[in-house]
């Protein structure tokens, strides 16, 4: 063995035990109640709960963006994974007209291959839709890039896929399994509403409140059940990003009762903040796409990751500074939109989903860890803790008590949505295949040890 660890206690998402691991190449290779033998290097766990590291399949690293590039590139949005738990993320290739989708996730590879602290994938991104790029995703899903992406908003920053395009490519997918995520609001009333609010006396009335007021729950909902309908008519497999309504929750509820093949990912800032945020000083910090909602939306999400109507949290981590934000100038519309947030994913979620008993360790397991694996592609390989799989753990000390500040993250960000939430239990040792990569929060592995994930077909859950 290159790596024993002693004692701790090990999560999945069926239940937990305490149990050795031994690891060796990267994989896990045994697990026993003792496990004899010497290894290279022993950590004592005891005490410590181990869960599987944690996949965020959502985040935008060095992204362009709003007339900027998010600050968390490769290098520093993985160190910053893996200090906060996280060892695989997935990013986006987003195509650009005139070129191919493979384009796009040779040219995203090349930004992120060897520059990488731990492992990442990347979902394609079609925004020129023809016959050529349908074409193209069931060679992609061949080379391993087995998810694709569709925004139904962002017109005029070129990446906006009309229903006609999401209707092919949900056909198109159908045929070979793959799955495509949609970035789900309803684009015509959302830019009406943006052009009512867009005028000096609103803006200068509600500031970034405006950000609220053009984005009702509706637009998402509405959105969110047109998709739902593609879905159905096609029989493609449908995954809404980043959703931020209670409305969005009981489409995709009834949906899954009806037997169809959708799923959904929500976020921290959904579950912990609400829109009260956005009156604050500094409210357009928090401007991110779609915007927070209220509580009774986060409480109804908490209900629906218990349920497992919601799947998956990930944090569509979008990096901009004080200073990029800034480019605002009074102007919603202008605001740099994303949050930083992938190293506070799982302590945020351990404090605020099992500390507050709106979810269980097992549950937390599966929409951080098991269901990210299986939908994604990535399963039995990521996302549990099992003979065989990769040797991604995180030792986690839930006694441990910690001050959420920017200032102790390795995050670029120099301000955090969660500042000064007072956290129990925090990521104590993050293990990338074997490799020891974070410690206490300190990143202690090494750039260029994150390899590119080929993924399969993912699973049904
Ligand atoms: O505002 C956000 N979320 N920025 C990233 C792009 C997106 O819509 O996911
Ligand atoms: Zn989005
Ligand atoms: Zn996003």
């Amino acid at each position: 063995m290159d790596l024993k660890i002693t004692g701790g206690r090990i999560i999945t998402s069926e239940g937990s035990y305490k149990a050795d691991i031994g690891i060796k190449k990267g994989k896990i290779t045994a697990i026993a109640q003792t496990l004899p033998g010497d290894a290279g290097m022993t950590i004592d766990a005891h005490g410590k709960m181990i869960f599987p590291g944690a996949i965020d399949v959502h985040v935008h690293l060095q992204l362009p963006f709003c007339g900027t590039v998010s600050a968390d590139d490769f290098e520093n949005g993985t160190k910053s994974a893996a200090c906060g738990g996280v060892t695989t993320v997935i990013d986006f290739a987003i195509q650009k007209k005139g070129k191919t989708l493979r384009e796009a996730v040779e040219a995203r590879r090349a930004e992120a291959d060897g520059k990488v602290a731990v492992d990442y994938a990347v979902h394609a991104v079609p925004t020129d839709w023809n016959e050529r790029t349908r074409n193209e995703l069931k060679k992609l899903a061949a080379d391993g890039v087995t998810t694709f992406k569709m925004f139904m908003i962002y017109a005029k920053e070129g990446m906006i896929s009309d229903d006609d395009a999401l209707y092919a490519a949900l056909e198109e997918t159908a045929t070979f399994g793959g799955m495509v995520g949609v970035h789900a609001e309803s684009v015509r009333v959302l830019d009406l509403l943006i052009n009512r609010y867009h005028n000096p006396n609103d803006m200068k009335k509600y500031g970034a409140y405006c950000h609220v007021l053009s984005r009702p729950n509706y637009i998402e909902a509405e959105a969110i059940s047109r998709a739902v309908t593609w879905a159905e008519a096609t029989g493609g497999k449908l995954y809404i990003v980043h959703m931020s309504t209670a409305d969005g929750a009981e489409i995709i509820s009834k949906a899954k009762a009806r037997g169809l093949n959708v799923y959904a990912e929500t976020c921290p800032q959904y579950l912990l903040l609400d829109d009260s945020v956005f009156k604050k000083p500094n409210g357009h910090l928090y401007a991110t796409c779609p915007q927070i909602k209220k509580k009774d939306d986060s409480e109804r999400l908490w209900q629906a990751i218990a349920d497992g109507d919601v799947s998956t949290v990930a944090t569509d981590t979008c990096t901009f500074t004080t200073k990029q934000k800034a480019m605002w100038q009074g102007d919603f519309t202008k605001i740099p939109f994303g949050l930083p947030g992938v190293e506070t994913l799982l302590p945020l979620m351990y404090t605020y989903g099992i500390g507050k008993k709106r979810i269980t360790e097992n549950q937390l397991v599966r929409a951080l860890c098991t269901n990210p694996a299986k939908l994604m592609g990535m399963y039995p390989e990521k996302g549990t803790i099992a003979v065989g799989s990769d040797a991604d753990l995180v030792l986690f000390d839930p006694q441990r008590k910690v001050t959420l500040s920017y200032r102790n993250l390795q995050t670029n960000c120099d301000w955090s949505p969660f500042e000064g939430a007072k956290l129990t239990g925090y990521p104590d040792t993050t293990i990338s295949r074997g490799k020891l990569v974070a410690k206490k929060g300190k990143f202690i592995g090494d750039i260029g040890h994150g390899k590119f994930i080929k993924r399969h077909i993912g699973l049904n859950l």
